[in-house]
């Protein structure tokens, strides 16, 4: 049950949003759910500029189609918008067909037409039957991306005839005339045939991919009639000969490899050519099928009473599953690779968002996010000294190298809190982890960096530590000075740094001695983290935002925003927007979730109070915050009808077209776990603790928890809640 996402009619205005909510992944490569023929007028290989732009407010370009396929660790630099994510050769290309006519949902005539993605084992499906000249012909495509070897990728074309004999014409494909967001990021392209397809490009990065790809012909090894190629696609043909009511089974097994693969010795060819050793046409989806069930039985949620929540949450965690890399060279880029809205960039989604869901149920996975962080340290470095400071600054849109690549400056300059939102996720991972020789080591060298950086980037006026022009989460403001959420995330993190750095002085450890770390320096630490401005007015206990929100100009949002459906940030111009009262996406309530043992009740009321009027919710980061809130306080209500809307953005507002909104995905498992089922640590980190909030409809939710190397069953009803270890 509640396994299925499903389509029913092919719609030119909602395909591109089923082709990234059908995204499928292995670790390895992500392939977005579009259909393996070419589609009319879906043309690939636009050439354009694409300028830097508030992404939310950006119209995508339109087509039907975009085809997808990313190994996350293959970027190229685009002239403006810096590295990139590279879409790679479409290698899943099968046409079909019957005399002059070629099979496409634009054109063609077909009846009972379906596609499906089964979440449980990650298999794509499609089926409709072709109506060609009073014959009717059964198709069905399936496709999978294997978890079993992460290089291949296994398709199945299933043909039955229902009238009569039929001879029809089959080509496969691999198409190298793809761009990236407009730009042809291939500086060559080889393509080739012998016994398969192979096609080898090289990016202006010089990364090099290699494809192959073969077809058998029920369960032969049927020789193609014929090859044909132009400068970017390579074709082979073959005859099928269909006797009626005789279903024929066509597999095409192809493997991509990189240059970036463990197993990559400088010749691509050569690995390529081991790596399809791997081909044969008993090729089975048993072990495929059991690492999904593995991943699953640890990661899913069970909700029992709400059957839409249950859909849209495996959804998420379906994405979270599947786009997570097994490397530690690379992240997830905000749109989950599947598309390339954001340019394959990572943000502070992944520590604030995504990181809880891996820290609490794939801990190698959250490990190995980190892990990137400390390996793109360099670059923060620089990126600091760039600025003109010292120690690591993370960028704001992090991609291979660890360097800025936002071309926005509102965002590269001033939306400095990732910085210390990293070191938060970090903490999360190690009290839940218990991880001390992460702690002690790379941990502790970016907490020391990044303090050091925040040491030279406070300023002192009127005798105060103060943050001066920053952007908060709320990127409706962007140059205001002492920005609480930035404040606080500092605050926090110097704080946790301190005691890291107590313990390593105390036993003398490498790290320390290796960081040379002074007196004088955690003297200046202590005093800026007790020192740095916080807004918070204990007697009307309230938070302001920074300082003086209160002064800049009240919108009436009734008179402006005169079409919901579309964001707030499209019926205001920027200047005035930049100085209105109107906020992009969750801050001071951010900051409440985050810190909720921090703050009491009567602050977070007053403040969601207040700033949920204001807040425009353009961003799809905002709702789950506000449900999480709303949970914490106990308001089922409100806490449901925003995690309503948290769904509402991919699933069932057929959001994906330009990927998916994985910070949700992240956070819609966060508000089911910690919001309506209240999961937190005790004091000592060392148990955990339930405070449910379960709207009345929900009859129960359970889930499985890590925590300290423990895995926990937890099952939470009206009337009782339970907590089982289970580890093996
Ligand atoms: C949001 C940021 C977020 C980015 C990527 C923007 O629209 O305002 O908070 O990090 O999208 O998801």
């Amino acid at each position: 049950m509640c396994w299925l996402i499903q389509n029913y009619i092919y719609n030119p205005e909602d395909n591109k949003h089923y082709e990234g909510a059908f995204t499928q992944g292995n670790g390895y490569v992500n392939i977005r759910g579009s259909f393996e023929e070419d589609l009319d007028g879906a043309t690939q290989n636009d050439i354009y500029w694409r300028l830097p732009a508030n992404v939310t407010l950006e119209k995508a370009r339109h087509s039907k189609s975009k085809w997808g396929v990313y190994v996350p660790g293959i970027y190229g630099v685009h002239p403006i918008l810096g590295e990139e994510i590279v879409n790679l050769p479409y290698f899943l290309g099968v046409n079909l067909y019957f005399d002059s006519e070629r099979l496409d949902m634009e054109v063609s005539d077909y009846r009972d037409f379906t596609r499906s993605l089964n979440m449980k084992n990650a298999v794509l499906e499609r089926s409709f039957t072709w109506k060609i000249k009073g014959n009717d012909i059964e198709v069905n495509f399936k496709r999978y991306c294997s978890m079993e070897n992460k290089n291949l990728v296994v398709q199945e074309l299933v043909l039955n005839s229902l009238d009569k004999d039929v001879e029809l014409r089959l080509e496969n494909f691999i198409d190298a005339g793809i761009t990236t967001n407009g730009y042809n990021h291939f500086t060559k392209v080889l393509l080739e045939n012998d016994e398969a397809l192979k096609a080898f490009v090289t990016t202006d990065t010089n990364q090099e991919v290699g494809i192959y790809s073969k077809v058998f012909v029920d369960g032969s090894d049927k020789s193609a009639i014929g090859f044909s190629s132009s400068e970017s696609r390579i074709i082979e043909s073959f005859n099928i000969h269909l006797k009626k009511n005789n279903r024929i089974i066509i597999k095409k097994y192809s493997i991509i490899t990189t240059s970036i693969d463990t197993d990559y010795k400088n010749d691509i060819r050569s690995l390529l050519h081991s790596k399809a050793k791997a081909i044969n046409n008993n090729i089975t989806m048993d072990s495929h099928e059991k690492l999904w069930q593995e991943r699953w039985n640890i990661s899913d949620i069970n909700i029992v009473g709400d059957k839409e929540v249950q859909l849209a949450t495996r959804f998420s965690i379906y994405h979270l599953l599947r786009a997570v890399n097994d490397s530690d060279k690379v992240a997830i880029d905000a749109k989950a690779y599947a598309g390339e809205a954001y340019f394959g960039h990572y943000f502070w989604d992944t520590e604030i968002y995504l990181l809880p869901f891996y820290i609490y149920t794939q801990p190698q996975h959250a490990k190995n996010l980190l892990m990137y962080r400390y390996n793109t340290l360099k670059g923060a470095k620089e990126n600091a000294k760039r600025y003109g400071y010292e120690g690591a600054r993370y960028p704001w849109e992090a991609c291979i190298s660890g360097w800025e690549q936002c071309s926005n400056w509102q965002y590269s300059d001033l939306e400095i809190h990732v910085t210390a939102d990293i070191v938060y996720g970090m903490w999360n991972y190690y009290e839940a982890t218990g991880d001390e020789e992460f702690l002690l080591n790379e941990m502790l060298e970016i907490m020391v960096e990044t303090a050091r950086y925040w040491v030279s980037r406070v300023d002192v006026v009127d005798c105060k530590y103060r943050l001066l022009g920053v952007m908060g989460p709320d990127e409706y403001l962007p140059f205001t000075n002492d920005n609480s959420f930035t404040n606080y995330m500092v605050k926090f993190s110097l704080n946790k740094t301190l005691e890291v750095l107590e313990i390593a002085k105390k036993n003398n450890l490498d790290k320390f001695n290796e960081l040379k770390v002074t007196n004088e320096e955690i003297d200046l630490i202590r005093k800026v983290s007790s020192e740095l401005v916080f807004l918070l007015d204990d007697k009307s206990k309230f938070i302001h935002q920074c300082e003086g929100f209160e002064k800049f100009l009240e919108v009436d949002f009734e008179k402006v925003w005169i079409d919901k459906s579309k964001p707030f940030g499209n019926f205001i111009s920027q200047e005035k927007n930049y100085r209105s009262k109107a906020l992009k996406q969750a801050d001071v309530v951010a900051l409440l979730y985050l810190f909720k043992n921090d703050f009491d009740e009567d602050i977070k009321k007053n403040c969601i109070k207040y700033y949920e009027k204001l807040t425009t919710h353009d961003s799809s980061l905002s709702y789950i915050f506000h449900s999480l809130v709303y949970s914490d306080i106990k308001d089922s209500k409100s806490a449901y009808e925003f995690l309503h809307k948290s769904l509402g953005i991919d699933l069932y507002g057929k959001g994906s077209a330009e990927g998916i909104h994985i910070a949700n995905c992240g956070g819609i498992w966060q508000g089911i776990v910690m919001g309506l089922c209240g999961l937190g640590l005790s004091s000592n980190n060392k148990e955990l603790i339930l405070n449910p909030n379960l709207p009345e409809h929900i009859k129960k939710i359970e889930f499985k928890i890590y925590l300290k190397r423990r895995l926990y069953k937890v099952t939470v009803e009206k009337q009782q809640v339970d907590i089982k270890e289970i580890t093996k």
